[in-house]
């Protein structure tokens, strides 16, 4: 049984169905339940077919814990966000656990994936079951830890060929079930590494985003091509591994996990300065942009104000549809106070808003590049890729029709004449050259 048929889930679902497992998959959501039974998919990874594949195979979503029937193993990938005043806020991972412990019976398996602090199933997820089922952990039931890896749109990575980090006082049952859904199992000391190893790699990638975006800040005012810096370290073969600066973080990761692991360390009495400081200069990226559009413009003596502003992209990340976090929504919205004349090209939403109205979706992208006073690529997302022998790279994700050229975005604004280095973004860049038409880019570094 999965619990939460998120992002994280629902390809985990696919996996242990694909290997012959019995999978209920039980959401809170009443609609994704329905999507789901009725071959309909919502996660742009997984294709509505594979969903059919699963149904076939035995699969079925419900709302109702009473509808779980009689699970041997129950794993928990619910959402854990940040509370009002930047603290974890666990409510999903505490009422998910109830669930879970009410099914409890003898002899099951419990696995927590949900990202969060060191000390979560030892602290809150094992009393919890406990309790709830009067059973004990390591003597009636194995309780562990797997930190989730998907990397949403990565056509390379999936849950298979990832290795996966499980820690538990029990670990030998839950080896076995990754076992079957994945290629390798690493074993962590206990439930602490292994939620501390999640947390270790996303903060090791926040910090990393925030200094070459501090460089980039002071990159641009002393002249270097801060881009054309990272080609070059990165031919380094060791000891060196590329980050490129960005407008800002986003996704449900990047700018939420590493707080709670800051949480954690707090409780000790002193802070987690280099995730302050990482925090504090990702937050003043999409700032760092809107400042750079004005100047932009300035130089071709226009005024955001009334400036006809295209977005290419507006997603928390390269060819997917999630938007949760996405700084381009903090763009969108100082720079629409800012009276800018905003429109957005993106192959994966339909619809968008900045600044709480709806912003005007550009059909035709060729017309829309010649049209805009300033371009801002903020997600190089592959567009208009339409599936065909000739396209042997077609990323996955939900496509529309009006897409139907393969261009990419960088490619795109340089054929317009309006990009100083095909294959570059001048964010972080030296001075621009003059142009008649003003451009910028930013691009986020991939999201989770
Ligand atoms: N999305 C990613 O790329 C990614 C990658 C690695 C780790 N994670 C982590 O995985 C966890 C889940 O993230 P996600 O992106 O899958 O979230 P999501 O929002 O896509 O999915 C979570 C699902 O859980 C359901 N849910 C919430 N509370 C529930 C409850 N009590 N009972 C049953 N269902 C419930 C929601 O309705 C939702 O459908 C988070 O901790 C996140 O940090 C996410």
């Amino acid at each position: 049984m999965v619990i939460g048929l998120g992002y994280v889930e629902l390809p985990l679902a696919r996996e242990a169905s694909l290997s012959g497992l019995r999978v209920v998959g039980y959401d809170l959501n009443e609609e994704i339940v329905a999507g789901l039974n009725s071959g309909r998919s919502h996660v742009g990874d997984i294709p509505s077919a594979d969903v059919a594949e699963m149904l076939a195979k035995g699969f079925r979503a419900t709302a109702a814990e009473t509808e779980a029937g009689d699970p041997e193993t129950i794993v928990i990938c619910v959402p854990t966000p940040l509370s009002a005043d930047s603290t974890p806020d666990l409510t999903a991972v505490s009422a998910a656990t109830e669930t879970a412990g009410r099914l409890l019976r003898p002899g099951m398996l419990v696995l927590l994936e949900s990202t969060t602090y060191p000390g979560t199933t030892d602290e809150i997820v094992r009393p919890l079951l406990e309790k709830i089922s009067g059973l004990t952990v390591g003597v009636d039931f194995s309780l562990a830890f797997s930190p989730e890896r998907i990397d949403p749109g990565n056509p390379d990575f999936g849950l298979r060929n990832t290795p996966k980090v499980v820690g538990g006082q029990t670990t030998s049952c839950a080896e076995r079930f990754y076992g079957k859904l994945c290629d390798q199992v690493i074993r962590a000391r206990s439930t602490r590494e292994a939620e501390m190893a999640k947390l270790l790699e996303n903060t090791y990638r926040h910090v990393n985003i925030a200094l070459v975006n501090e460089m980039a800040v002071f990159c641009h005012e002393l002249g270097i091509d801060l881009w054309d810096a990272i080609r070059c370290a990165a031919t380094k073969p060791f000891g060196f591994q590329a980050f490129h600066p960005g407008p800002g973080v986003g996704g449900h990761c990047i700018p939420i996990d590493p707080n709670y692991l800051g949480y954690k360390v707090r409780t000790l009495g002193y802070p987690f300065r280099f995730v302050e400081l990482a925090q504090e200069i990702n937050c003043r990226m999409p700032g760092y942009v809107v400042e750079r559009a004005v100047e932009l413009l300035n130089g071709a003596a226009k005024a955001l104000n009334g400036a006809r502003v295209l977005l290419l992209g507006v997603t928390n990340k390269k060819d997917v549809a999630d938007q949760r976090e996405s700084p381009v929504k903090v763009i969108g919205g100082k720079l629409r106070a800012r009276g800018a004349d905003l429109v957005y090209h993106d192959p994966h939403v339909a619809q968008w808003s900045a600044g709480g109205e709806p912003t005007r979706r550009a059909d035709d992208l060729d017309a829309e590049l010649a049209a805009a006073d300033l371009v801002i690529l903020l997600q190089d997302h592959q567009v208009g890729v339409r599936p065909g022998p000739d396209l042997p790279h077609c990323p996955p994700g939900p496509r529309h029709p009006w897409t139907s050229r393969r261009i990419e975005y960088r490619e795109a604004v340089s054929k317009r004449g309006l990009w100083p280095r095909c294959g570059t973004s001048p964010l972080g860049a030296g001075p621009e050259p003059a142009a008649s038409r003003v451009r910028a880019a930013a691009h986020p570094h991939r999201g989770c």
